[in-house]
């Protein structure tokens, strides 16, 4: 092993032939050692994911710019190979790939893009305050009898799933099924199990997700009710903007990209909080700080790792590199926002770090379009957490905690506290 204690397993030039290390027990634990290692050493390099060439990039400016400069293209139809190959993590999704806004180039992304944009502004959100404050209060009853208990499973899913479901709209005796189904969508781990498995798993939860939407929305059409998923149909038979494939994939999209994230970043955040316990004592004596600690807990342990893939549109010149036209190119934003270039002391968790302009949201036209229910969310969760058990401790060592096998999504399977304290 080398001094960051990963790179052997990671590529570091054409002819390494493979990302698995990208699944190791030990990077993805702790991926920073290996991205800053990527960083110093070759901030945009061509590696090979599963036999695929692709671009990865480490640094900050040139992260941003493949997010925000339309030479890099996400339509599928430009992409060298056909979806399923470039990213295995896509398998069994091709139907719906292409058919909502995270695989869409403007004009056709902006027309998608606005028919949702308009619930997600923070004004629109707020409304969901009260909804979210409920949810939150409702879990944290269970947490007073208990000397231990796992904040993702028993705060974090139940919150997103909730809030998310709310807001789409659908029915609360329904929703125990999402998880189960989205978990098998979001998992790309193609060394843990063989990718056909891996596909077949992914197809059965897809089709049992689309098929429940579909329904749903037949039943919308005839009744509407006021949420989302009414108004996106009611969007779509106005002037007929939406098709049927693509209103199942935009509510596949909201559902997904809505729910993992976010329980995610529930849980990453409180394991950050927890292990710099000086931190959340400066957040417990000053809640004004919470919005900004949010910003800082995205960046220091986000969710979203890497974006989802572009490809160039035309050859572009990027960090001194020469990338053809048609190449596949991730950004890894989890390095990005830890690139010294950008962010002083980049390894320090500082929940008053005064400038933030961190890529955890994204950047550019994909910028997250559920940003303010995302800061809502974790505000409101985090913030009662904090004040309410001044004494909470993370119940089991650091290094025993595991982490979902997925090199774009980052998240804990579980988080045991202490909710009073260890004694
Ligand atoms: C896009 C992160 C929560 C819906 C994105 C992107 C990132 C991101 C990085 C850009 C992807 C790319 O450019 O490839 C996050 C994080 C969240 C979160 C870290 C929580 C902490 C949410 C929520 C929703 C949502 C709550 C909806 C309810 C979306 C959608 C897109 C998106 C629809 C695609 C936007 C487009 O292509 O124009 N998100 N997200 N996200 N996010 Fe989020």
């Amino acid at each position: 092993k080398g001094a960051v204690g990963l790179p052997e397993e990671v590529p570091v030039s054409e002819s390494d032939s493979a990302l698995p290390g990208f699944y190791s027990r030990e990077f993805v634990s702790n991926p920073y050692a290996a991205y800053d290692y990527l960083r110093r050493t070759g901030p945009v390099r061509r590696i090979h994911r599963a036999g695929v060439p692709v671009w990865l990039v480490t640094s900050y400016d040139e992260v941003r710019l493949v997010l925000t400069d339309q030479r890099f293209v996400k339509e599928p139809a430009r992409w060298p190979v056909p979806i399923e190959e470039a990213d295995p993590g896509l398998g069994g999704l091709r139907h719906f790939v292409g058919k909502h806004l995270l695989y869409a180039d403007p004009p056709h992304h902006t027309r998608l893009r606005r028919l949702v944009s308009k619930a997600f502004t923070p004004r629109r959100v707020t409304e969901f305050e009260p909804m979210i404050r409920t949810v939150v209060d409702e879990l944290l009853k269970q947490f007073d009898e208990r000397d231990e208990i796992d904040l993702v499973g028993w705060f974090a899913v139940p919150i997103g799933t909730t809030v998310i479901c709310e807001m789409l709209g659908i029915p609360a005796a329904e929703r125990k099924d999402f998880r189960r189904w989205s978990l098998p969508l979001v998992s790309d781990d193609e060394s843990a199990r063989s990718s056909a498995e891996l596909a077949a798993g992914r197809r059965v939860a897809l089709a049992q997700l689309s098929d429940y939407l579909g329904a749903l929305i037949r039943q919308k059409r005839a009744r509407p009710t006021p949420d989302l998923l009414s108004a996106l149909i009611e969007a779509r038979d106005g002037d007929g903007r939406l098709s049927e494939t693509e209103l199942v994939a935009m509510a596949l999209l909201l559902l997904i990209a809505g729910h993992e994230t976010t329980v995610n970043l529930i849980g990453n955040a409180m394991l950050a909080l927890l292990t710099h316990p000086d931190q959340a004592e400066l957040l417990r004596g000053r809640p004004d700080l919470i919005p900004g600690a949010i910003e800082e807990l995205v960046r220091y342990e986000g969710s979203v790792m890497i974006c989802s893939l572009r490809v160039t549109g035309e050859p572009v010149e990027l960090g001194g590199v020469r990338i053809p036209e048609g190449e596949l190119v991730m950004a890894v934003v989890a390095a990005a926002d830890r690139d010294p270039a950008r962010f002083a002391d980049p390894q320090r968790l500082d929940v008053t770090r005064p400038s933030n302009p961190h890529l955890g949201f994204g950047a550019g036209v994909h910028y997250c379009v559920g940003a303010p229910l995302a800061r809502l969310q974790s505000r409101i969760a985090i913030g009662e957490l904090l004040r309410r058990y001044p004494r909470m401790e993370l119940a089991v060592p650091r290094h025993e905690l595991s982490w979902h096998p997925s090199i774009s999504l980052r998240g804990l399977h579980t988080l045991p506290v202490a909710p009073h304290g260890l004694g």
